[in-house]
C-alpha cells in the first residue's frame, strides 16, 4: 500500500510541473508570436503607407529607400504587384524570383486584408514569419508588402523554457519523491500499527491498544479501535470470570454433570461425570454423547425425554473394570420463551454403593433369621417331645433338655455375636473410643486358660511364643482379647483331634508403618481352599456350612475379627494351605 500511495503521488506531482511547464510554454509561445505578428504588421503598414503609392511607378529609387529601412527595423521587406510578381527584395535579387501570388499571406493581402504565414525554410532550416499588407491607391489594391522574420527569437526563447520545465520536472520529481516517502509513511505508518494491533487483538491478547495519536479519520479509527478493544477486554474478562467460577461450581460439585442440546451434543461435561461414566476423551464437546459414552439405555433414556417431553429418573448400569450402578436425573434447558426444550442437563449420581449396602443388609436380615431359627426349632422340637411323654423316661429326658441347654446357648452365643457386631460397627462412626494401655502378653496368656476346657477336649497343644520387651498397644482390652479368643477359637475349632495351634508375638519397625507388633496364630489343621479367602471377613460366610454348624459355628467370629482390627488401626493378613493349616498374621500399630 506504501509503494501505492507513493508511486500515484510522484505520477501526480510529476505530471503536475509537466502539464504546468508545456501549457506556460504554449502561452508564452503564443503571446510572442501575436506581439511578432503585431510588430510586423505595424511595420508593414508604416511601409505601406511610406513607399506605397511610388512603388508601382518607379522601383528602382524605391530600392535604395526600401534597403535603408531594412536597416532599422531588421525584417525582410518584399513588395509584390497586384498579379504577385516581386517589385522590391530586400534579401535577394528579385529578378530572379518566382511569382508570390501563390504564398497565403500575399493571397490575402491581395485580396485587400493583412495576412500571416509561417514557414519552414529549407535553405536557412527554420521557421518564417510572414506577414503582409496590402497597398492601396484610390481605393484600389495596386500590390502588396510583405515583412517576414526568421523565428530564431522564439525558438531559442522556446528552447530556455523547454530546459527550465525540465529542471521544474527534475526539482518536482525530486520534491514529490521526498513528500510522497513523507506522506505515503504518515498514511501507512498507522495503518501498519492498527492492522498489526488489530491482528494481536484478533489472537486474543485484548489488552493490546493502538499508540497513534492523530485527529484526522484515521485517528477517530484507531480511538474507535481502542475503544472496541477495551470493550471487548472488558466482556470476554468477564465472561471468563463467570466461566471460570461456574467450573469450580461444577467440579466441586459431588455428582456429575452433562448438560446436550436438542441433537445430543455435549455441550458441557464435568470431572465427575467424565469418572462416572469412564470417559477417558478430553474433546467431548460438540460431539455427539452416543461418540462419547457407548451406552444404549442413557441414549434411550434420553430419546424418550425428547419425544415424550416428561422428565423422569433412570437407573443404569456401567459395566468396565468394575460394575456401577449410576442414577440419572434429567432436567430441561428452557428457551428465553420458557417453552422450547433446547436441551438436558443430566445430574448423575453414583448409587453403587448404597445398592450394595441395601443388598447387604437384607442378606444380613436373612441371615439373622435364618441362624435364629434354627436352635429356635430344635428347642420348640425337643419341648414338644418332652411334653408329649418324653419326660417319662428320664435318661431320654436330660438328654433333650441338654440339647435344648445348647441350642439356648448357641441362641444366646449368636445374639451376642450379633450385638458386638453391631456395637463395632458403631463405634467405626464415633470418633471417640476408650483408649488403654493393653499388656499383649497377659491378655495372650489370660485368652490360653479361657481357651484351656475347648483344647482339652480335643487334646490339642496350645503354646506360645511372645518377645521379650513386646510393646504394649493401645485400645479396648476386652476388644482385644475377644479378637483374639475368636482366632484361636477357629484355630481350635477347624483343627482334628491331637493337632497343635501356636500364638506368635513380636515387635515390628517397619518404614511406613512405624512401629506395631505382629500377632499369628498358626494351626496345623484342615485349611480354607484360597477361593474361600476373599470372602472369609464377611458376615455368616462360612467355608462348609454344614461342618461350621456341627461345631456351632455361625460365621460371625471373624467378621468380628475385621472390625476389631480396624478399631485398632490395624492389617489382617491368612496364608493357608488345604489340608496343612492356616496362619492369621495380625499388625496393630503400637
Ligand atoms: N483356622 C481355621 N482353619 C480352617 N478354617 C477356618 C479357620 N478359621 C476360620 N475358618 C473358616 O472360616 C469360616 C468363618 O469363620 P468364623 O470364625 O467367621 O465363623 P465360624 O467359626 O464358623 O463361626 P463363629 O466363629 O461365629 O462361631 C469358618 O466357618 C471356617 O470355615
Ligand atoms: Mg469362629
Amino acid at each position: 500500500m506504501q509503494r501505492k500511495i507513493f508511486l500515484n503521488i510522484v505520477i501526480v506531482l510529476v505530471l503536475g510541473v509537466l502539464i504546468s511547464g508545456v501549457l506556460s510554454a504554449r502561452i508564452v509561445k503564443s503571446s510572442l508570436m501575436d506581439s511578432i505578428e503585431k510588430n510586423l504588421t505595424a511595420e508593414a503598414g508604416l511601409i505601406r503607407e511610406l513607399v506605397g503609392e511610388n512603388l508601382i511607378s518607379n522601383s528602382s529609387s524605391i530600392d535604395v529607400y526600401i534597403n535603408k529601412i531594412r536597416q532599422t527595423t531588421n525584417s525582410r521587406i518584399t513588395i509584390v504587384d497586384v498579379l504577385g510578381s516581386v517589385i522590391v527584395d530586400t534579401d535577394k535579387e528579385y529578378s530572379k524570383m518566382d511569382n508570390h501570388s501563390n504564398r497565403p499571406e500575399i493571397m490575402s493581402a491581395l485580396k485587400g486584408e493583412a495576412g500571416m504565414s509561417i514557414r519552414y525554410s529549407n535553405t536557412l532550416r527554420i521557421d518564417f514569419m510572414y506577414v503582409a499588407q496590402p497597398i492601396i491607391k484610390n481605393d484600389i489594391i495596386i500590390g502588396a508588402v510583405r515583412l517576414s522574420k526568421p523565428l530564431y527569437e522564439i525558438e531559442t526563447l522556446l528552447k530556455g523554457l523547454y530546459m527550465n520545465v525540465l529542471i521544474a520536472v527534475l526539482i518536482g520529481a525530486a520534491v514529490s519523491v521526498l513528500l510522497g516517502y513523507k506522506v505515503s509513511l504518515s498514511i501507512t505508518n498507522p495503518v501498519k500499527e492498527i492492522t498489526y494491533t488489530a491482528s494481536r487483538i484478533a489472537k486474543g491478547q485484548f489488552d493490546r491498544r493502538i499508540n497513534f495519536i492523530g485527529k484526522d479519520e484515521i485517528g477517530v479509527l484507531i480511538d474507535s479501535i481502542n475503544a472496541m478493544a477495551s470493550k471487548l477486554n472488558d466482556t470476554i474478562t468477564s465472561l471468563r470470570d463467570k466461566n471460570t467460577n461456574l467450573e469450580a461450581v461444577m467440579s466441586s460439585v459431588v455428582n456429575g454433570i452433562i448438560a446436550i442440546d436438542s441433537a445430543e451434543r455435549v455441550l458441557f461435561i464435568n470431572p465427575v461425570a467424565q469418572k462416572l461414566l469412564n470417559i477417558s476423551d478430553t474433546e467431548v464437546v460438540g460431539k455427539h454423547l452416543l461418540q462419547v459414552i457407548r451406552n444404549n439405555s442413557i441414549d434411550n433414556y434420553l430419546k424418550t425425554i425428547f419425544k415424550n417431553k416428561e422428565f423422569f429418573n433412570t437407573e443404569i448400569a456401567i459395566y468396565g473394570s468394575e460394575e456401577k450402578i449410576l442414577k440419572l436425573y434429567a432436567n430441561p434447558i428452557k428457551h428465553a420463551d420458557g417453552k422450547d426444550i433446547e436441551g438436558i442437563i443430566i445430574t448423575i449420581q453414583d448409587i453403587t454403593e448404597l445398592r450394595k449396602l441395601e443388598g447387604v443388609r437384607t442378606e444380613f436380615v436373612a441371615n439373622v433369621s435364618h441362624e435364629l431359627k434354627t436352635p429356635l426349632t430344635s428347642i420348640k422340637g425337643f419341648a414338644e417331645t418332652l411334653k408329649s411323654g418324653g419326660i417319662d423316661d428320664k435318661q431320654d429326658a436330660v438328654r433333650f433338655l441338654d440339647i435344648i441347654e445348647a441350642e439356648a446357648d448357641r441362641l444366646y452365643r449368636l445374639i451376642n455375636d450379633i450385638l458386638s457386631l453391631s456395637e463395632l460397627e458403631q463405634k467405626k462412626t464415633k470418633t471417640k473410643t476408650v483408649k488403654e494401655s493393653i499388656k499383649v502378653e497377659k491378655a495372650i496368656k489370660e485368652i490360653v486358660s479361657i481357651l484351656e476346657g475347648q483344647r482339652d477336649k480335643k487334646n490339642i497343644e496350645l503354646s506360645f511364643d511372645i518377645q521379650e520387651g513386646l510393646h504394649n498397644i493401645t485400645g479396648e482390652a476386652d476388644k482385644f482379647k475377644q479378637m483374639l479368643i475368636n482366632l484361636v477359637d477357629n484355630a481350635i475349632k477347624y483343627t482334628p483331634q491331637d493337632g497343635k495351634v501356636r500364638i506368635e508375638a513380636f515387635n515390628l519397625e517397619d518404614d511406613t508403618r512405624g512401629e506395631s507388633i505382629v500377632i499369628k496364630v498358626i494351626d496345623n489343621g484342615i485349611g480354607i481352599p484360597i477361593q474361600h479367602i476373599p470372602r472369609l471377613f464377611e458376615r455368616f460366610y462360612r467355608v462348609d456350612k454344614a461342618r461350621s454348624r456341627t461345631v456351632g459355628g455361625t460365621g460371625l467370629g471373624l467378621a468380628i475379627v475385621k472390625h476389631i482390627v480396624i478399631l485398632f488401626n490395624g492389617e489382617i493378613e491368612v496364608k493357608s494351605e488345604v489340608g496343612k493349616g492356616t496362619e492369621f498374621r495380625i499388625i496393630l500399630p503400637v
